[in-house]
């Protein structure tokens, strides 16, 4: 038997995990003042009366009064136990719960380590914050001084330096009785795999701790003084610490304003100090990598608009038009993009100390809409006054189009190519509708000429811009991993009828069963050429946003609803349901019409 789960594990692992991040994989949810909102899971309704307060980490429905924290929303809406919803949350953060009085040493060690580990990264911070001001740290001081950085900022962002020894750190921490493989596994010491020998990670570096926007340590960056190479170091991949995913300086800038309504999204760490140095306080960067969904996911979660600032020249054109991909399954209506372009060599902490805060600010202001961006990005080398570039050039800005959500700046963008081409708005309408959305053919990359703008309409494709529904995420993870199929109950009677996919996703199931099928390209394969194979393929292309670890408890979560939903439908409450939605102008597919029949004799009878 399974010990209680201790009370601080819960503590921390509320304080990690970010509730709109939970919520927001499942409803959609749009920035709203301080708070987020959406339409409550809890009931129906057709205006949104659900909201999601971050910094309080609580949802609350003015509609029905639902309200709770992560945990409890986990539970309502997955329908999971207690112990479930806390395992389900931490295996997100790739942590193991502890359980107390567990007899297991091998599991109470992991609980210790865990804790040391989280408090570790503090210390480590705290450390380097001091030996800053020693007399060690002169060559840390001075040159933070020639980069003309203030105390101020060095304060904000607990800016720090390595002294150069080989155990500094790891001398220290052990006085604070923190054992080397905590020390390693945190990734401030390096383990030789040849001798074993252990010493620190960074050594004679200025340190910037890397946190999370609640000001949690995740990580560090380390600059060299002079010219060694590498120029920065990072801490390596760790329990805390996902480079792709975290944003450098989000609590900073939180720190300097609570209502903040828009970041700057820059490439590098000295370029979020210096533009805070110059009192521009919203710029965050990503930590050497292009920025990816997960990164702008984490944006909107805190701002509305986001300006993402690029070098002029054709590697910066590049990152650019990689940021764009990650951005446009994202635009739903209230969000802005912009780009904005630097002269060439220069970057934001340069430019910034050459031209002075008020010139920053004006260019960030005139940065260019990412609509802009995106017609000059498939205008590029073409001669739009010779018809078949034209053409070329509406393919390509349609290709992106259809990875937009429907809204307000898609039908923008679709009049404006119309405008710009010359070629009727209702022609793409119509081609928009059909054809299903490309991934590979994104901005940038003509189309193929089959799926181009006079091409011949095809029959109807699926739509997939938006939240999915709660089958086609069953599908999608058994899209990505088929192997999950082992997980489901036997009895398929959770995913009959009403579902308009239903019988899509059973004839998967049945398929996996069958045991051919284990990879998600022979399944596909299976499927290629009917529409029920393009259905699949969107959700494969579609990105799954959940952790390897957690998808197991993700199916279970989404079955147990399914299960917990039939058995607490009546006849009477199943019509209704459909009349509602027939009424409320949703199409509803041959079964449900046919549900709907059924229901209506046998009710009137
Ligand atoms: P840059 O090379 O553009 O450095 O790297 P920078 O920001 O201008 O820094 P200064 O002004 O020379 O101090 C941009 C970002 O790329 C990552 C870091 O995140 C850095 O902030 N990077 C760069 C590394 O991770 N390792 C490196 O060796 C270099
Ligand atoms: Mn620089």
């Amino acid at each position: 038997m399974a010990g209680p789960i201790p009370q601080r594990f819960l503590d921390d692992l509320l304080a990690r995990v970010d509730i709109v991040d939970v919520v927001g994989e499942r409803v959609q949810l749009k920035k709203a003042g301080r708070n987020h909102a959406g339409l409550c899971p809890f009931h129906q309704e057709k205006s949104p009366s659900f909201t999601v307060s971050q910094d309080k980490q609580f949802y609350h429905c003015f509609g029905c009064g639902a309200h709770g924290n992560a945990l409890r929303f986990l539970m309502e809406y997955d329908n999971l136990r207690f112990p479930e919803a806390v395992e389900q949350l931490a295996s997100r953060l790739g942590l193991e719960v502890p359980r107390e009085g567990q007899d297991d040493p091998r599991a109470q060690a992991r609980e210790r380590q865990r804790r040391e580990g989280v408090n570790l990264l503090e210390l480590a911070t705290r450390f380097f914050r001091e030996r800053l001001t020693m007399s060690e740290g002169r060559a840390g001081r001075e040159y933070l001084e020639r980069r003309g950085l203030s105390p101020d900022v060095l304060r904000d962002f607990a800016i720090g330096y390595a002294p150069d020894g080989w155990e500094a750190l790891r001398r220290h921490l052990h006085d604070q009785g923190i054992n080397d493989a905590v020390q390693v596994e945190y990734g401030l010491l390096v383990q030789r795999e040849d001798s074993g020998r252990v010493y620190d990670r960074f050594r004679d570096r200025v340190m910037f701790p890397i946190r999370d926007w609640k000001g949690r340590t995740l990580g560090f960056g380390g600059r060299v003084l002079g010219d060694a190479k590498p120029k920065y170091l990072n801490s390596p991949e760790t329990p805390v610490f996902h480079k792709g995913r975290e944003l450098y300086g989000l609590h900073e800038a939180r720190q300097a304003n609570r209502r903040l309504e828009r970041l700057l999204v820059v490439e590098g760490y000295m370029d979020v100090v210096a533009l805070a140095q110059f009192d521009i306080r919203n710029a965050c960067a990503t930590l050497g990598t292009s920025v990816t969904e997960e990164h702008v996911q984490r944006l909107f979660r805190l701002v509305g608009e986001v300006v993402f600032c690029f070098d002029g020249d054709a590697a910066g054109r590049q990152a650019a038009r990689r940021a764009l991909e990650a951005v446009l399954p994202q635009m739903i209506d209230g969000r802005q993009v912009r780009f904005l372009f630097l002269p060439d060599g220069e970057d934001p902490d340069s430019l910034v100390r050459r031209e002075g805060t008020q010139a920053f600010r004006d260019r960030i202001t005139c940065a260019m809409p990412l609509s802009e961006f995106l017609f000059e990005q498939a205008a590029e080398g073409r001669d739009l006054q010779r018809i078949e570039e034209r053409e070329r050039f509406a393919s390509t800005v349609l290709a992106a189009l259809k990875r937009l959500p429907e809204g307000v700046l898609k039908s923008l963008l679709l009049g404006e190519l119309s405008k710009r081409t010359g070629i009727e708005q209702a022609r793409f309408t119509a081609l928009m509708a059909d054809a299903p959305a490309g991934a590979a053919e994104a901005a940038g990359e003509p189309a193929e000429p089959a799926t181009g703008p006079m091409a011949p309409v095809s029959q109807p494709g699926p739509r997939l811009a938006g939240a999915l529904s709660m089958l086609d995420r069953v599908l999608q993870l058994l899209v990505h991993e088929p192997t999950l199929v082992e997980r489901l109950p036997d009895e398929l009677d959770w995913c009959t009828e009403g579902d308009g996919d239903g019988a899509l996703c059973r004839e998967v199931i049945e398929l996996l069963r069958a045991g051919r099928y284990r990879s998600p390209q022979v399944l596909l394969a299976h499927f290629h050429g009917t529409r029920e194979g393009q259905r699949l393929e969107a959700l494969a292309r579609r990105e799954l946003l959940i952790p390897r670890s957690a998808r197991a408890t993700e199916i279970d979560g989404l079955v147990a609803h399914f299960r917990r939903r039939r058995s607490r439908q009546t006849p009477e409450s199943e019509y209704a349901a459909l009349l509602a939605k027939e009424r409320g102008g949703e199409r509803l597919s041959r079964e449900e019409k046919q549900r709907l029949m059924e229901l209506l004799m046998s009710l009137n009878r």
